[in-house]
C-alpha cells in the first residue's frame, strides 16, 4: 500500500552511523515519568513502556541521572549503579526484540534541584544564581545553588563520561546528552546563569567549555556516531533570555560541527516558535544555518506538520513527545492514516 503523500517523507530510512540505520525518520522524543524503582533502577514496567513504541525510528530515553546530585524530580532512573545498568540492560532487550533502536539521555539537572533530592545538599550550578518557583511535586520552594568550584569540574565531566560506558554495557545504540531545557549543561551556556570568571565563564569560547568537554568524554566512551546532544540557543525553560547567549551557541555549534556527532537536537516546546535575537527565526533555522550535521527538529508536531519540516528541509528527523504517550502505536496509526489519540496530562500518572 502506498503511503499518502503528506507523510512520505517520514518513512524514508536514514543511515545515522555506522551500522544504525533508522527505518523511518519518527523519533521518540525524551519524556521524564519518574516511575524508576528503588535506587533508581528502571523497572519491568519501564522495559514494557519503550518495547510498545519499537517502531519508532528511534526511541530517546527519559532524561537519566549521571550521578546522584543530578536529580531533581523523584523516581527519574540513573545510570551510575550496577543495578541502573542491569535494569536499563532488560529496557534495551525488550526494546531490541521488538526491533527498536535506543538512545539514552544523560542528565544531570545542576540548579533544578532541592536540597530533599541532596541528602541536605545544595544544588550544584555553574553560579550561585538563585531560581524561583516550585519544586514540583512538592510545597518547596528552588534554592540558590552552589557554584561549582573549579577543581570539582572534572570530576563532574568525568561522570558523564562513565555513564556513557554504562550506557555501551547496558546494549544501548547510543546516548543523547541532555544540553537543553535550563539543566546543567544548559546553564554553562546561558549568561543569566554561567556569571563565572574562569575557564568557564566571561566568553564564548569560555562559558562552551564544559559542554564540549562532556561531549569529548562522551564520543569518547561511545563513538562520536553513536552521540547526539540537545541544545537550547533560545532560553525558553528555567533561566531568562539574554541576547550575547548567540554568539556562545555560533562558537559551540561550529566546535559541534568538526566532531561528526550523530545529530544534534532542538531543544524546544514549538518547532515554529521565533525569537527576536535569533536572526533566522526560529531555533531549528537557527541550528541548520550553524551546525552542518543531522538536526533533529521537535515541538508540538502533528504528523502532518513534521512531515512537511522534514520535506522543507528544516530538519533530518522530527522528534515527537506528548502524542507518544497518548499513542504507543503511533508510527503503525500513522502510516495507516488513523486519527491519534489525544494526549491528556492524566496519562503521565501511568505507564502504558
Ligand atoms: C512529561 C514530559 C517529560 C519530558 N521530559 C523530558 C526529558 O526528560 N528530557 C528532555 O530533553 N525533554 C523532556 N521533555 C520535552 C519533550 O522531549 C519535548 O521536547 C516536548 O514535549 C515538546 O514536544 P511535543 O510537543 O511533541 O510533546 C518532556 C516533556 C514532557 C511532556
Amino acid at each position: 500500500m502506498s503511503l499518502p503523500d503528506a507523510i512520505t517523507p517520514l518513512f524514508t530510512p536514514l543511515d545515522l552511523a555506522d551500522g544504525l540505520t533508522l527505518p523511518n525518520r519518527i523519533v521518540m522524543a525524551p519524556m521524564t515519568r519518574c516511575m524508576a524503582g528503588d535506587g533508581l533502577v528502571p523497572t519491568e514496567a519501564m522495559a514494557a513502556y519503550y518495547a510498545r513504541r519499537g517502531a519508532a525510528g528511534l526511541i530517546i530515553t527519559e532524561g537519566t541521572i549521571v550521578r546522584p546530585d543530578g536529580q531533581g524530580y523523584p523516581d527519574t532512573p540513573g545510570l551510575f549503579s550496577e543495578a541502573q545498568v542491569a535494569g536499563w540492560r532488560r529496557v534495551v532487550e525488550a526494546v531490541h526484540s521488538a526491533g527498536g533502536r535506543l538512545f539514552c539521555q544523560l542528565w544531570h539537572v545542576g540548579r533544578v534541584s532541592h536540597p530533599t533530592y541532596l541528602d541536605g545538599a545544595l544544588p550544584i550550578a555553574p553560579s550561585a544564581v538563585p531560581l524561583e518557583g516550585r519544586v514540583p511535586r512538592t510545597d518547596l520552594t528552588y534554592t540558590t545553588p552552589r557554584a561549582l568550584a573549579l577543581a570539582e569540574i572534572p570530576e563532574v565531566v568525568a561522570a558523564y563520561g562513565t555513564a556513557a560506558t554504562n550506557a555501551k554495557a547496558a546494549g544501548f545504540d547510543g546516548v543523547e546528552i541532555h544540553g537543553a531545557n535550563g539543566y546543567l549543561i544548559d546553564q554553562f551556556l546561558h549568561h543569566h546563569t554561567n556569571r563565572r570568571d574562569d575557564a568557564y565563564g566571561g566568553t564564548p569560547e569560555h562559558m562552551a567549555r564544559f559542554c564540549l568537554e562532556v561531549v569529548d568524554a562522551v564520543a569518547a566512551a561511545m563513538g562520536p556516531g553513536r552521540t547526539g546532544i540537545r541544545l537550547s540557543p533560545a532560553a525558553y525553560h528555567f533561566m531568562e533570555q539574554d541576547p550575547r547567549d548567540v554568539a556562545v551557541f555560533d562558537h559551540l555549534l561550529a566546535e559541534l560541527g568538526g566532531r561528526d556527532l550523530a545529530y544534534v537536537h532542538a531543544g524546544i516546546a514549538g518547532h515554529h516558535w521565533t525569537y527576536d535575537y535569533l536572526k533566522e527565526g526560529t531555533v531549528a533555522a537557527y541550528l541548520r544555518a550553524h551546525y552542518p550535521g543531522r538536526l533533529v527538529a521537535c515541538g508540538g508536531f502533528t504528523p502532518e506538520s513534521a512531515a512537511a519540516a522534514l520535506a522543507a528541509g528544516e530538519a533530518d528527523l522530527a522528534a515527537i513527545g506528548r502524542p507518544f504517550i497518548a499513542n504507543p502505536d503511533l508510527v503503525a496509526r500513522v502510516r495507516e492514516g488513523e486519527e491519534l489519540v489525544a494526549y491528556h496530562e492524566r496519562m503521565l500518572l501511568k505507564l502504558e
